[in-house]
């Protein structure tokens, strides 16, 4: 059949380089893709949801796979649910209703107090109680974590260490615009201290299968220093995530929290991502996401040994639980090269050389776009190189000799991804 991906960055790589390995996979398409994707794929610019639905129909597309939040908080599914001549394509994500999970902050904090989920105090503030905020934010212990209620591009949640740059923080957001509409809701919640993983469960809608754990590495700098990214690394699985934690994983939040979006009538086929704090044995959510993480499925899917294509159709057709979730053993890494200056300003264009002499890494590519037949930058995570190994140890070896063959005017990355983990092991 023939399958078309919604997105561009790592992520949509690894979904391109996972589905092209199914026999069940004919021409695969990817909106808009990379330079990493043109390989396996063929790229097309489609912009709006009748853009999509007409180039589906033209091109007898088969399946669907929509990588970023951003289509999926806008309404892509329930489009193709509502309009007739696309309902019957397998579309895998969750509909508008199942996407305010990470679209709004407030919703999902209510929907985890509602099913008894574990997840920090809040208090979700507005500017009709800004006052009683106020009041409440006096009565926190320190660092407060101030959020945006919407879609903020990665950058809506700070971590205040004084009541004044809460306050202030605050203000910010409900009063001065900060972050546009996405701040005119506040959550305030209580710090979690703790080590953080992200679990990915597949849906259908009544069954689930929780895939392989992994780790993010969200600051800039070795040591987790510096301003929040994307994600700069991550490695597969998560050594602290034994079956025992795991176990409180499932009870704890995977169940209540499918069972809850039965309850409340949300139709979603597709990925949910949460992302959990481990504090002290103890998993608390601290958010959910609608989608896949970027880089974590460079780590995740590699490490699945299923036919990722039987498993959309699966997820689309709710016959999920006709499936096992195969895990390939040893550990996947990846590490992110960035282009300098990045999270914030940085240089496009950059010429990409040495990815010919990358051995037993796979690189995803992130922002490279092709031009006058050479790769160039084009965002700011550039390309993830991922990794086998037997051990943590050996993957990281894997994906940091392959770093190293790339190279790119500014190129930069973080020399400490898995470190933690590894120090845990020791
Ligand atoms: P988010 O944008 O929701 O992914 O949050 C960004 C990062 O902020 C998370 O990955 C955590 O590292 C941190 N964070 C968010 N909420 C909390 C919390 N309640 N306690 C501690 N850290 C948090
Ligand atoms: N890596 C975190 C995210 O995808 O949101």
């Amino acid at each position: 059949m023939n399958i078309l991906i919604l997105g561009g960055g790592g992520r949509e790589h690894a979904f391109a380089w996972k589905l092209k390995q199914s026999a069940l996979c004919e021409k695969l398409y990817v909106s808009p893709g990379n330079a990493g994707t043109v390989s396996m794929a063929e790229n097309v610019i489609l912009n709006g949801f009748e853009n999509i639905g007409s180039f589906c129909l033209d091109h007898s597309i088969g399946l669907v796979i929509v990588g970023p939040e951003e289509p999926l908080v806008n309404g892509v599914v329930d489009y193709f649910y509502h309009t007739d001549l696309l309902k019957h394509i397998p579309i895998v994500g969750p509909t508008k209703a199942g996407a305010l999970l990470e679209g709004s902050k407030e919703f999902s904090k209510g929907f985890m107090e509602q099913y008894h989920i574990p997840t920090a105090k809040a208090f979700k503030a507005n500017k009709y109680n800004k006052a009683e905020a106020i009041e409440y934010i006096k009565a926190m212990n320190l660092p407060i974590v101030v959020k945006a209620d919407g879609l903020a591009a990665g950058k809506g949640v700070v971590i205040c260490n004084s009541y004044e740059e809460a306050e202030a923080e605050l203000t910010d957001m409900l009063d001065n615009d900060k972050f546009g509409e996405a701040g005119n809701k506040v959550l305030l919640e209580e710090f979690l201290d703790g080590i953080e993983l992200s679990v990915f469960v597949l849906t259908d809608g009544k069954h689930y299968h929780i895939l392989p754990t992994a780790k993010d590495y969200k600051r800039i700098g070795d040591g987790d220093t510096g301003p929040n990214t994307g994600g700069m690394g991550a490695v597969s699985p998560v050594t602290f995530a034994d079956a025992a934690f795991m176990q409180k994983v499932e009870e704890q939040i995977v169940k209540p929290s499918i069972d809850g979006l039965l309850k409340e009538n949300i139709d979603y086929k597709g990925f949910l991502f949460v992302g959990i704090m481990n504090v002290n044995g103890n998993p608390l959510v601290i958010e959910y996401n609608c989608r896949m993480g970027d880089p974590e499925t460079e780590v995740v899917l590699p490490r699945l040994e299923n036919d990722l294509v039987e498993l959309m159709l699966a997820t689309h057709h709710q016959t999920l639980h006709e499936h096992t979730i195969i895990e390939r053993p040893g550990f996947c890494t990846t590490v992110v090269l960035t282009s300098g200056g990045y999270p914030g300003n940085y240089d496009k264009g950059k010429t990409i050389t040495g990815l010919q002499n990358v051995v037993d890494a796979i690189p995803f590519h992130a922002g490279t776009i092709n031009k006058n037949d050479n790769i160039e930058t084009s965002g700011g995570r550039v390309i993830a190189v991922s990794a086998f190994g037997d051990t943590l140890n050996d993957a990281l070896a894997k994906s940091y000799k392959a770093a190293a063959a790339i190279d790119f005017e500014g190129k930069y990355y973080r020399k400490d991804i898995g470190q933690d983990l590894l120090n845990i092991l020791l």
